[in-house]
């Protein structure tokens, strides 16, 4: 078990304490204490009283309803837009599990979305960053360097999976990294056309959303996106019809034939600016690139002067076993998007590139209010210490492991195993593929004997055995994303926890 932090460290207690205080505020100027209207400044000053505003939101902090009485506003006042795993609220995190107002504990395979890499408030983090708090929070990098940026580059230049990346840019989110690194490359190269994968997922914002290509939730209503957006076949058994079993040579040549097709048919490529891709596509169903795939690419990009644009957000930081899963092919990105486990938690992106491709930008061209802000950054550097230090690549490599086995004895189970089309990933970033009775007529792999929905379903039933697991990708895949510093035991409750779900519904039907 991880140390605690000193409770007067805890970034936990401060916004406690900033609640508090807003909540005496407001009480001040007229709400009910303990059931206190937000103070929110009307154009006369502070109103706590006007009938058009919602009432008795914030409830003091001691008392045990509030909680809940939040999620029901939360319900009423938090846009539709967002989807959720669970209406309760997390009150707490440490190290794999989460604890809910409703008073359960659950073991978290979701980790934020691979982002809490390191477990939930891992102390030496959370200590970092509540000391950086105490010390400068806020500095703007277009004002000023901050320290913390400056410690996490040093950090960060030695992992890179190639010495020719060697400049950074730190920002807050993966889709605004992903943006910034769209923009560079038609800065650099002088064209606009990005080649982007099938089943590939960037992130929500304009551009992000339409070089994303693994739902239409993204994007719908929204057209016409961002245009010169040219998909191509990700080396994934779905996209070419073929069985699970194909190898991944055949799939790399069927898919760089794919793309020289789109460049003699679509778009010229002396207009291609880059080739983005995940080395592990995630949302489009947790599929590895193969090593010939990515080195294919690299060759295209190199024949035409295209950039290759290599997104880590959730490979990343040894998620996949390695550094970066772009290791696993030895290709060289031009350009790599970095963030969620770069921080574990706390909002951080980043954009690497060879100094000879960023010196060309006008200083200016890049920035943002609160890019590379010194508590995250501070969280980064911590980050990189301890996974140093508590030799996370080797729990990684041993957890992989065991996870891999515990999958393949239930491909194994005479129960279940025609329903389990595939088991695949790396690391830590492993995927459980169910048969699917719906789908296109033409899709092979329909099996009209196979339960519906049985990855949502198989989710819900981890939830209610005490597991929080996430579906990924427009087929029946489950994703596991735990800690990478999960315990064996932890590690194993949870594989108990999905084998028995998935043995339940399928018998269900
Ligand atoms: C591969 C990849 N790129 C980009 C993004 C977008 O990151 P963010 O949600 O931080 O904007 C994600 C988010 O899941 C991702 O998985």
């Amino acid at each position: 078990m991880l140390a605690r932090v000193s409770k007067s460290l805890h970034p936990a207690t401060l916004p406690q304490t900033a609640a508090k205080s807003l909540i005496s505020q407001a009480g001040a100027v007229g709400g009910e204490p303990g059931n206190v209207v937000r103070g929110v400044p009307s154009r006369r000053g502070l109103s706590t009283s006007s009938s058009a505003r919602p009432k008795a939101i914030i409830t003091s902090p001691g008392q045990k309803r509030s909680v809940s009485a939040l999620a029901q506003f939360g319900q009423k006042h938090v846009t539709k837009g967002l989807g959720r795993l669970t209406e309760a609220v997390f009150t707490k995190g440490e190290g794999s599990w989460v604890e809910l107002d409703d008073g359960r504990r659950m073991l978290d395979f979701t980790t934020g979305i691979g982002v809490t890499n390191l477990g939930h408030c891992h102390p030496k983090v959370s200590k970092a960053a509540a000391e950086q708090c105490m010390n400068l929070v806020h500095g703007q990098c277009s004002i000023a360097f901050n320290e913390p940026y400056l410690r996490l580059v040093e950090k960060l230049l030695p992992l890179m999976p190639d010495p020719s990346l060697d400049s950074f840019f730190l920002w807050n989110s993966g889709s605004e990294a992903v943006e910034g690194a769209i923009k560079m490359a038609r800065w650099y190269t002088g064209r606009q056309n990005i080649i982007t994968m099938q089943g590939g997922y960037h992130g929500r914002t304009f551009g992000a959303m339409a070089v994303t290509r693994s739902k239409t939730i993204y994007s719908e209503g929204c057209h016409p996106l961002m245009p010169g957006v040219f998909p191509v076949a990700f080396p994934f058994w779905h996209q070419h019809g073929l069985p699970p079993s194909t190898s991944p040579e055949e799939l790399s040549k069927l898919s760089l034939y794919q793309l020289d097709l789109v460049l003699t048919q679509q778009t010229n490529p002396k207009d291609v600016a880059a080739i983005l891709i995940e080395p592990i596509i995630g949302e489009g169903g947790y599929v590895p690139a193969p090593p010939e795939y990515l080195k294919g690419l690299r060759e295209v990009c190199d024949k035409h002067g295209i950039l290759l644009i290599i997104d880590e957000v959730q490979s990343g930081f040894l998620r996949s076993g390695k550094f970066f899963a772009v290791e696993y092919s030895g290709v060289r990105p031009d350009i790599m998007v970095i963030a969620k486990g770069l921080a574990n938690g706390f909002p951080l992106s980043g954009i690497v590139s060879r100094k000879e491709i960023t010196d060309k930008l006008s200083p200016g061209s890049m920035g943002g209010t609160y890019a590379g802000n010194a508590v995250a950054c501070a969280a980064g550097v911590a980050v990189a210490d301890a996974m140093k230090e508590e030799n996370i690549q080797d729990n990684v490599a041993a957890r992989s492991k065991e996870l891999f086995a515990s999958l393949a004895e239930l491909q194994k189970d005479s129960e279940v195993s025609s329903k389990v089309l595939d088991v695949r990933g790396k690391g830590l970033m492993v995927a459980v593929e169910f048969a699917s009775p719906t789908g296109h007529p033409n899709d092979p792999f329909l099996d009209p004997s196979a339960p519906a929905n049985l990855a949502k379903r198989v989710a819900k039933r981890c939830q209610e055995k005490g597991l929080f697991i996430l579906t990924t990708s427009v087929y029946e895949v489950i994703r596991f994303i735990p800690p990478l510093n999960i315990s064996k035991e932890d590690l194993a409750k949870g594989c108990q926890i999905f084998n028995e779900a998935v043995k339940e519904v399928v018998r269900e039907g």
